[in-house]
């Protein structure tokens, strides 16, 4: 069977504005759900559109006000959980990828599943974007003080673990995850977020 191939081209990270949100709206309204957990529960989509659409400037500043976190993975008080989120962006909105951490430290509190997520909308995949935002991330996390990051997939996600292969993620785990509620396996992989030996 041929193998259709998508046109693929170069994408941005563009912080989430009140100038580009429309795209990640339309997304929304094409019945796209950006929780991966999530990917068939139309009442969250739904429920994601209506609050976008009640107050716009809320949305916004909710993707970037992590949880306060009290966590024995620190000695130290709780902490804000840091996140920046960047939208996927070829000239049109295609995803999203999170960058999520602790202040200080590379431990994460049990519930988050790694310090990345992402997501492609489905009339964007196979065009090697995930994978684009994947390395472009990298740098960012290295600037945070991070020399290596957590990237977490369900095993049975094979464009999510061949994603993070292509980006140099080191398979190191394999089993459940804590916060996640089913059984599933998930794969921990480790990603260094600079080049070595010279490169
Ligand atoms: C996983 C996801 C982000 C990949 O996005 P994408 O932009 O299509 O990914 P890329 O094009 O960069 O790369 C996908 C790779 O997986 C491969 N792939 C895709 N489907 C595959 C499958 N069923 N089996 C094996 N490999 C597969 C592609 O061939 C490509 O590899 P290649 O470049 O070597 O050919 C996208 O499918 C998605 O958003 N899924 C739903 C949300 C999700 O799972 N998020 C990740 C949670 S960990």
């Amino acid at each position: 069977m041929a193998k259709h191939q998508a046109t693929s081209r170069s994408i941005v990270l563009l912080e989430p504005s009140p100038a580009n949100l429309s795209g990640f709206e339309d997304a929304l309204a094409k019945g796209w759900s950006p929780d991966p957990r999530r990917q068939t529960d139309r009442a969250y989509v739904e429920a994601e559109l209506t609050t976008l659409r009640h107050d716009r400037a809320a949305f916004l500043a909710r993707l970037t006000s992590g949880d306060v976190i009290a966590t024995s993975v620190s000695d130290r008080e709780p902490q804000r959980l840091v996140l920046r989120p960047f939208w996927i962006w070829d000239g049109e909105f295609c995803g999203y990828i999170t960058f999520r951490h602790l202040p200080g430290t590379h431990l994460l509190p049990l519930h988050l599943p790694g310090h990345v997520g992402y997501s492609i909308v489905p009339w964007k995949q196979g065009r090697g974007y995930a994978t684009q935002a994947l390395q472009l991330l990298l740098p960012m996390a290295a600037r945070a003080g991070f020399e290596r990051i957590s990237v977490i997939c369900n095993e049975d996600n094979l464009a999510s673990r061949r994603v993070i292969e292509k980006a140099g993620g080191r398979l190191h785990h394999a089993g459940p995850d804590p916060s996640d509620a089913t059984d599933t396996i998930k794969l921990f992989f480790w990603l260094a977020t600079t080049v070595r030996d010279g490169v």
